[in-house]
């Protein structure tokens, strides 16, 4: 080797020691990874090329001249995840704390649009002080920047963000117009607003886990995605979830997982009483191939349930109601949370199982104040919108609007299932009979029999599955154990799906 190519290595070297072993030490302390070590735990072993490693800053102001910033405090490039090609940015924290300056934003930019033009998935890990003051305006223009190329992203390439550190102000947006946020307990900070200026300007103490920390955001706020425990998980989770996004168009038909399985379990899941919780997870796990399920926003608006599972080797999206929670109904965050999760499997081409169990939409003034007709219009949009293949399970109830509203066939189902329990109708049996024969009721003697009478008739004709049957709005009435097989075959049947749609600029979703 010459003395130049050994010049090379060296100062190749000192760069990736990032800001030093002492702020290496401290990011340690604080229980978190190097922005390096990062992308190690991302990538399959030593597929990682590092781009723009010389990278520096023009910036003067402020001492910045005297101020070295190995590789601008950001580590950018691309890799292999099981193989597939996947872009990647990695804040360095121990880098001038991560700071977002003019030429770091241009390294972030530059590898958002290397992702788009080779249609490879991007993955994002904030940990960053936000706009490098020193910078000013050059700072808050390169946010700008990023933006842009999120949203010239959105729907061509899953955009997934891991925020390991803190990401406050503005800098909330680059997450937030993303795909699948995902978090970690004790480390992951996200917020408008940081405590120290919340304390300035209202007098609220708060710590910064409590406003914005991966619990909040899992389980209020609806902002985040997912929760782990360590940044290992995390990213263990990230190459699952690239994974179940990659596959799409090469489906792995592994020997056994073919087997059309009758599950025995799956016909004593709904119990005879519909007053009666059981947990929709248990359907799920009946369907999916070995059980599997990769739940998305497991923590928010529980009372519906969306993630992935696969079928035949192939994923799936799943929107399923939970009975066992607020009895499975539909509100302002189950609506959104539904919305958003069948739109990004929409984007990718990932096919549409929804399974439904749903007494309405949730009554009450904050519901109506919070919006649910502009909320619960969304599920719609997304739905009637969506045009990979789309199958419907109705395990029990589907009332009304909801009905309609969880990929019914008048919303552009493919193919609808019902189980012989399920009762399709505008309402309960009891608040039905109760409204069309008031009257009667009132009138006669012996009002709570004859209520019991009609209540009793009308559950006879109208709550079972027959009636829409012979409508034609249902494909078949299945035995519950016959589900994973019915489902798999109308998937298969919808391989080749195509729909046409009336060109346009875009729509105009409810927001
Ligand atoms: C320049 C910054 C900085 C910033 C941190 N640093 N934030 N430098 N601009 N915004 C520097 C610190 O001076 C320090 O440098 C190093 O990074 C590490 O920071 P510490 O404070 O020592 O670390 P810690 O105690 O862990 O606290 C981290 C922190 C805190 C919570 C992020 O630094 C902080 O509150 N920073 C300000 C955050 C903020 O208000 N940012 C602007 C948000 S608005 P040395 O040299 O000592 O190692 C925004 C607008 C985006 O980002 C607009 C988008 C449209």
């Amino acid at each position: 080797m010459t003395r130049e190519q050994r010049e090379l290595l060296e100062i190749k070297e000192k760069i990736r020691m990032g800001g030093g072993n002492k702020a290496v030490e401290k990011q340690r302390g604080l229980g978190k990874h190097t922005a390096r070590e990062r992308l190690e735990m991302l990538f399959d072993k030593g597929t990682f090329v590092e781009t723009g490693l010389f990278v520096k800053h023009h910036a003067s102001a402020f001492g910045m001249e005297s101020k070295t910033a190995p590789a601008d405090g950001v580590v950018t490039g691309h890799g292999y995840v099981q193989g597939h090609l996947v872009y990647a940015y990695s804040q360095d924290f121990t880098v001038l704390g991560g700071t977002l300056g003019e030429m770091h934003a241009n390294k972030i930019a530059a590898v958002q649009e290397e992702a788009l033009k080779t249609k490879s998935p991007i993955v994002a890990i904030n940990d960053s002080g936000g706009a490098r003051i020193q910078e000013g305006v050059n700072a808050l223009g390169g946010y700008g920047k990023i933006f842009i190329n999120n949203v010239r992203s959105s729907g061509v390439i899953p955009q997934i963000c891991a925020i390991l550190g803190p990401c406050a102000g503005g800098a909330v947006y680059s997450p937030a117009l993303m795909d699948f946020v995902f978090m970690v307990d004790g480390i992951s900070q996200m917020f408008i607003t940081g405590p120290r200026v919340l304390k300035e300007v209202t007098g609220e103490v708060v710590s910064s886990q409590d406003l914005g920390g991966a619990k909040i955001h899992n389980e209020i706020s609806g902002c985040a995605h997912f929760r782990d425990r360590t940044e290992e998980d995390c990213f263990g989770r990230i190459r699952k979830l690239i994974e179940l996004l990659s596959e799409q168009k090469l489906p792995e038909r592994k020997e056994g997982e073919q087997e059309l399985r009758r599950d025995q379990n799956m016909d004593y899941i709904v119990p005879a009483n519909p007053r009666k919780p059981y947990s929709m997870r248990s359907v799920i796990d009946g369907i999916a191939d070995r059980g599997e399920f990769f739940e998305y926003q497991e923590e928010f608006a529980r009372n519906i349930r969306t993630g992935f599972i696969r079928l035949n080797g192939r994923s799936v999206g799943v929107i399923a109601n939970e009975p066992s929670i607020l009895a499975g109904c539909l509100d302002i965050n189950a609506s959104d949370k539904a919305a958003r999760f069948i739109r990004t499997c929409d984007a990718f081409g990932i096919p549409l199982l929804t399974l439904e169990d749903v007494p309405g939409y949730l009554p009450g003034k904050s519901q109506e104040y919070g919006g649910i007709i502009r909320h619960g219009a969304k599920l719609l949009y997304a739905y009637a919108e969506a045009d990979v293949p789309k199958v419907t399970v109705i395990t029990r109830k589907a009332y009304g609007g909801a009905y309609i509203g969880m990929c019914s066939i008048h919303l552009g189902a493919d193919y609808v299932f019902a189980w012989p329990g399920a009762e399709i109708a505008v309402m309960g049996a009891e608040g039905a009979a109760n409204i069309i024969f008031a009257k009667e009721i009132e009138q006669g003697e012996n009002a709570e029999a004859k209520r019991k009478e009609y209540i009793h008739q009308y559950e006879e004709i109208m709550m079972n599955p027959y009636m829409a049957a012979e409508s034609g709005y249902i494909h078949d009435i299945i035995v519950p154990g016959e589900t994973r097989k019915r489902v798999m075959e109308a998937f298969r049947a919808l391989e080749q799906k195509t729909e046409q749609r009336i060109p346009k600029k875009h729509g105009n979703i409810p927001l």
